[in-house]
């Protein structure tokens, strides 16, 4: 059972009241300086969409803009629209005479640089595709993208989607255990990868852990090796195929599939509430609508003028949105960055827009709240007098963090624009508009124009401006996911059986709203950490824990980070009883690593002889978090042995956590 009670009220937060209305010269000259968009869009929600899908190229119309079954939760949107991605992002901006302008400005870890127009991308796009062709990938395909951040990734998404085949990318710090169960889950045909990646000065042997992934995973004919490294890899004759042997000499023309609105585009996985994760699946044409709207008018994108920058990786929903898809569909200019802002050094991120001239940033708390502690002086080495405007994703910004964020980076000139959005959501849901909206440090503010949000109680109710509980989102949302793959009961089970009776869409984070409306996002109510901005699941660590032969039971919960937000704690018992050294306890982080990825690895182990349990055995995670957050034992008389938690609570003051 997952434990959604609203999270505490952080009285604090709201303590922070401080006001940011946009700047008078940025509001002037603002894309969307129109304070009757609002209205506008949710008087006629229809109409809205429809008016931003029209900034799209459609090969045929739609007949109708939302088809909602309210039982089943299928929404179709512009149905009977045909259209093509990798068309909209490339193509037409070539035809219309802009071939020449960037698309990507990329950065190796190592220094080298190349700059790829809208021409270049296109026929690369069209090389991948016609080799995927070539090698028997076919609309409705999926095509698992195992890669670093280099030009190649972005080149694969788009040619999957030129020819109509699902891309389902697995971010490249997953574990070989990980990758498998995503490609057997989607059955997926063909790989495309890349000998090895640069990781601080290091390297990840990404094609080796692609072949581990596959023993077991039948369904793949081929994989696509692009050399990025150069050092020797394993190989499998009449499986493998070079990138370089095969891309180059396609014809440097293809002709996009011409797919319905609803046609799947990607798969993306994230963690739910049980070990397995979910197959997030994304269609079309309500897709690109919804991301190429939100990046144009969240960002206030000037395609003829801006650097835009999101960090993320594109193996992360917000890199298929801000990476790929958004930027490319509206003629943005990127740059695309393949390392770690502290390697060579820790002013690598300023470098990098002092060097391109980078005007948007968006990028998450995790990573401003590092360089707060780093300190300005990293900040201060360069001229950063580029930048206008800077986002936030991924995890509550606190408001400390949006300050420094303004002041440090943006030179307290540059709107904050706080993002919240979900793998599910595809696209930007709450956020201001930072030509309109006041910005406050800590808030996201209001739903996008289209986007209909509420705070309701645990019956669903409206709670009244000032008040908290969880956020809801009430009607159909374009880019909004349709369904988990294989798995249609899961996603109802999800997604829409919380409020089945108000028919909402429950995104699983607690939010209070503030006298002025404003949504103050709270973090997850259910058993999905953050940690660093990505979404783990508490059930799927203590699996991995239980995995390893001397672990008899786990039980994981997250704890407050200052800096990575939350970080994983792990309670074990080992076969025996016996308590664990510190030797043990770090080949169990090991352990962890290796089945799901490093970005999973337990901050806190605490060795016990036993877990909190209630008489018919449930783990009491309540009380975990409780010892903890050293906050005093909630109620413990529904334990079956109340010493337990007394026990667990001395024993964790003594555990080192790792550094
Ligand atoms: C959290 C990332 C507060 C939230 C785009 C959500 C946020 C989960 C914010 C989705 C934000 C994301 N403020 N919390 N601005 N943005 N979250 O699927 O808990 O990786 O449910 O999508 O991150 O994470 P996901």
């Amino acid at each position: 059972m997952p434990d959604d009670s609203p999270p505490q009220a952080i009285e604090a937060l709201f303590a922070e009241n401080r006001t940011f209305p946009p700047p008078p010269e940025f509001a002037a000259k603002a894309v969307c300086n129109d304070p009757e968009i609002y209205a506008r869009a949710s008087k006629d929600s229809d109409e809205f969409w429809a008016g931003e899908a029209r900034r799209l190229e459609w090969f045929a119309p739609w007949a109708s803009v939302l088809n909602w079954d309210s039982g089943e939760k299928r929404a179709r949107w512009f149905d009977g629209g045909t259209i093509n991605a990798s068309f909209n992002c490339l193509d037409r901006h070539v035809r219309d005479g802009h071939g020449s302008q960037v698309a990507y400005f990329w950065e190796g870890e190592p220094g080298d640089e190349r700059r790829i127009t809208y021409a270049d991308l296109l026929a690369e796009t069209c090389r991948l595709a016609n080799a995927l062709r070539e090698l028997g990938v076919k609309r409705g395909d999926r095509v698992a993208i195992y890669m670093g951040m280099v030009p190649e990734l972005p080149v694969a998404l788009l040619a999957c989607s030129r020819i109509g085949a699902i891309h389902s990318v697995v971010f490249g710090g997953f574990s070989a255990d990980s990758l498998r169960d995503r490609i057997i889950d989607g059955a997926c045909v063909a790989v495309i990868t890349q000998d090895l990646g640069w990781r601080r000065g290091g390297k990840i042997a990404l094609k080796q852990i692609v072949d581990d992934a596959l023993a077991g995973a039948p369904s793949v004919s081929n994989v696509i090796v692009l050399k990025r490294v150069g050092d020797p890899i394993p190989w499998m004759d009449g499986r493998d195929v070079w990138y370089h042997d095969i891309v180059p000499r396609q014809p440097a023309q293809c002709d996009p599939e011409h797919m319905a609105a609803e046609d799947p585009l990607y798969i993306l996985y994230s963690s739910g509430t049980t070990a397995k994760p979910k197959g997030i699946m994304h269609t079309t044409g309500g897709y690109l609508t919804g991301v190429s709207s939100t990046h144009k008018n969240v960002f206030d994108l000037r395609e003829e003028s801006d650097v835009f920058w999101c960090t993320a990786d594109i193996g992360w929903v917000t890199g298929h949105s801000y990476v790929v898809y958004g930027p490319l569909a509206n003629r943005a200019t990127s740059l695309l960055f393949e390392g770690t802002p502290d390697y060579p050094d820790k002013d690598r991120f300023w470098a990098l827009i002092e060097k391109y001239k980078v005007t948007i940033l968006y990028t998450a708390p995790t990573a401003i709240r590092t360089f707060m502690k780093w300190g300005p002086s990293y900040v201060e080495k360069h001229d950063l007098s580029s930048l206008r405007l800077l986002g936030s994703v991924g995890e509550p910004i606190n408001p400390e963090a949006w300050i420094w964020y303004r002041r440090y980076i943006g030179g307290d000139r540059c709107p904050v624009v706080d993002t919240w959005w979900q793998t599910e959501t595809g696209m930007i849901m709450i956020s201001p508009l930072p030509g309109l909206t006041d910005t406050k440090p800590g808030s996201a503010s209001r739903p996008f124009p289209g986007v209909f949000a509420d705070v309701v109680d645990a019956e669903g109710k409206s709670v009244p401006l000032g008040g908290g509980g969880y956020v809801v989102i009430t009607r159909p949302w374009p880019a909004m996911l349709r369904t988990l793959w294989g798995d249609h009961d899961r996603y109802i089970k999800t997604y829409w059986s919380r409020f089945a009776k108000q028919g909402y869409y429950f995104p699983a984070d607690g939010c209070k709203r503030d006298a002025d409306g404003f949504y103050w996002l709270l973090g997850r109510v259910d058993d999905v950490m953050n940690v660093s901005g990505h979404r783990i699941s508490t059930t799927e660590v203590e699996s991995a824990f239980v995995d390893h032969p001397n672990v008899a039971e786990a039980a994981v919960v997250s704890k407050k980070d200052e800096i990575t937000g939350e970080a994983v704690a792990a309670f074990v018992t080992l076969k025996g009883g016996g308590i664990g050294s510190p030797a043990e306890a770090d080949e169990l982080r090991k352990h962890v690593a290796s089945k799901i990825g490093a970005f999973a690895r337990p901050k806190y182990i605490t060795f016990t002889p036993d877990l909190p349990k209630t008489r018919s055995g449930k783990i009491m995670r309540r009380l975990l978090r409780d010892v903890m957050e050293n906050r005093p034992l909630g109620d413990t008389t529904t334990l079956a042995d109340a010493n337990v938690v007394k026990t667990i609570a001395e024993m964790a003051r003594t555990a080192p956590p790792e550094e």
